[in-house]
């Protein structure tokens, strides 16, 4: 789930990480100036550091990033459109939404993206942010309370007091606009969640589940493809079985030989990555979100895998498809292009990745294993004590298994109200999100040919007749809202 930026772009970040400097300088690709784009304009808000704790920070503040655009807003009156941002760049996602601000030009909504606190330019305590206890602000509570007070004090100032406040999110994102409208009710009057695994998160689901999904991406192009996947795995298997390290880097094109079990382990965990990325972003067309990815990334690394090619070589140049979208990488560096964290799913790379850490780390449970039985990658198991013994070292904090589902309802949410949770069939987290409607508020809406939160992204030629319909139900929908939550506050 955790944002991921690949292949040249990747090595750039760390370099600019290794020197000190945060990765945002290097992703201007995203902030060319187009005709089509919306017309944000970035913007910072005073926000309490600590919400919850009057002498812990006292009346201290940090500047929290936000994107506003009311280029389609009929003023003082149209709703807002309000994106609970995620984990990463804000940018990141206000141009990979194209959905929100199409559905405000048609609705005349307002339309903010709110950074999450330490992403992006969100840091609280700058280059010290992530030192310990710095980081201990970072919390699914905290970011919400934030969320909160920006609209309320935003609210008056854009003199849109009277507007009702429509929440947007994808994936964490999406978990955090479910829990915005069952925390604020007062300030939210409805929320679209796309993609939000918010039962596996909290530790309700079943930790095979994501990897087994994945491979069903692959196995449903073709059986074959992911019988090659397996197989490919095993030959490393074996060649690692007899150490013969020298055969390993050589197909894989590995910067250095691999000396021991740990690092074909980290060979597995790299190449198992790749797999999921292109499942979770397997988009009918070509994407420049968390990487490049080629138009449908499942059939074309299935041709690959299929191509008759050595298994192996396959599999590296599968691989590639991820971290070699530029075609300008010589070999590929285990410990750079991919880093194990407590999210089995990958946290990415830079400063950004490091708050997602801390974040599996604490509130939000990953506990997701891969076993070669009910999925076509090497056992690599992920326990809640593997997890707590990472995370007991790396952040010196022990997670909390069921924190999550105690505070936001778990599956209980019946007496919630006023939620879209849309996911698509493709999707591997898709099964750890809520897949049936809850009553006639609680809307599920299943994309069959969706991947992660395709329904968010703008239209495009290509899109299936599943989002086009998916995304006129939710325009429907959220448009009764907002009358609703007119009606109600008159
Ligand atoms: C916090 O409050 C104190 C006492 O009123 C004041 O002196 C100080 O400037 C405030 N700090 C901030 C960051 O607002
Ligand atoms: C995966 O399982 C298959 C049997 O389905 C077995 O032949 C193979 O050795 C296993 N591979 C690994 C890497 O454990
Ligand atoms: C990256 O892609 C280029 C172009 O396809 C290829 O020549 C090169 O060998 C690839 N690098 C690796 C490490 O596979
Ligand atoms: C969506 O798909 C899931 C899994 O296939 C199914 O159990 C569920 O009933 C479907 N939900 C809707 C709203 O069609």
């Amino acid at each position: 789930m955790a944002r991921q930026m690949f292949g040249f772009i990747a090595l750039l970040c760390l370099y600019a990480v290794t020197q000190g400097l945060p990765s945002r300088h290097i992703q201007t690709k995203h902030h060319e100036p187009n005709k089509d784009q919306p017309q944000f304009k970035e913007k910072y808000f005073t926000q309490i550091l600590d919400h919850f704790n009057f002498n812990s920070m006292g009346n201290g503040t940090y500047d929290q990033r936000y994107l506003i655009t009311d280029q389609y807003w009929k003023r003082g009156y149209g709703p807002i459109f309000f994106y609970t941002g995620n984990e990463g760049d804000i940018w990141e996602f206000a141009l990979n939404s194209g959905f929100i601000t199409e559905l405000a030009a048609d609705q005349k909504a307002l339309v903010i993206f709110a950074e999450h606190r330490y992403y992006g330019k969100s840091l609280p305590f700058g280059q010290d942010s992530f030192s310990i206890p710095e980081v201990g602000l970072l919390t699914v509570e905290q970011a919400l309370a934030d969320f909160a007070v920006m609209i309320t004090a935003l609210k008056p100032q854009l003199g849109a007091s009277e507007c009702p406040v429509i929440v947007f999110g994808g994936s964490y994102g999406g978990m955090l606009s479910v829990y915005m409208r069952l925390r604020y009710p007062n300030i939210v009057a409805g929320a679209l969640a796309a993609s939000a695994p918010i039962l596996s998160t909290a530790g309700m689901g079943d930790s095979r589940q994501f990897f087994q999904d994945v491979t069903h991406d692959f196995e449903s192009y073709a059986p074959e493809c992911r019988d090659a996947v397996r197989g490919a795995f095993q030959k490393l298997q074996d060649l690692s079985e007899v150490e013969d390290y020298s055969r390993i880097q050589a197909a894989f094109s590995l910067c250095k030989p691999p000396s021991s079990q740990k690092d074909i382990h980290q060979l597995n965990g790299l190449l198992r990555n790749a797999f999921t990325l292109m499942a979770m972003l397997d988009y009918p067309y070509s994407t420049h979100f968390m990487g490049n990815m080629p138009a449908n990334p499942v059939k074309v690394g299935c041709d690959i895998m299929l191509s008759g090619a050595d298994l192996l070589q396959a599999l590296r140049d599968t691989a590639g498809i991820v971290y070699n979208s530029t075609g300008i990488l010589k070999c590929f560096d285990l410990y750079s292009l991919y880093v194990e964290c407590a999210d089995p799913t990958g946290c990415g790379l830079g400063f950004n990745s490091l708050a997602w850490d801390y974040q599996a780390c604490t509130e939000i449970e990953l506990c997701f294993e891969s076993n070669n039985v009910t999925d076509m990658f090497p056992p690599m198991p992920f326990t809640e004590a593997h997890r707590e013994q990472y995370c007991s070292k790396r952040w010196g904090v022990i997670p909390r298994p069921g924190w999550l589902k105690t505070q936001f309802w778990g599956s209980a949410l019946s007496s919630a109200s006023n939620i879209i949770f849309s996911n698509g069939d493709l999707d591997p987290w898709a099964n750890g999100g809520v897949r049936k409607s809850l009553s006639s508020s609680l809307v599920a809406i299943n994309i069959s040919e969706g991947a992660h939160h395709l329904d968010l992204r703008s239209s495009n030629d290509a899109d299936p007749l599943s989002v086009i319909t998916a995304r006129k139900t939710e325009a429907d929908t959220i448009s009764q809202w907002v009358k609703m939550e007119r009606r109600r506050s008159k």
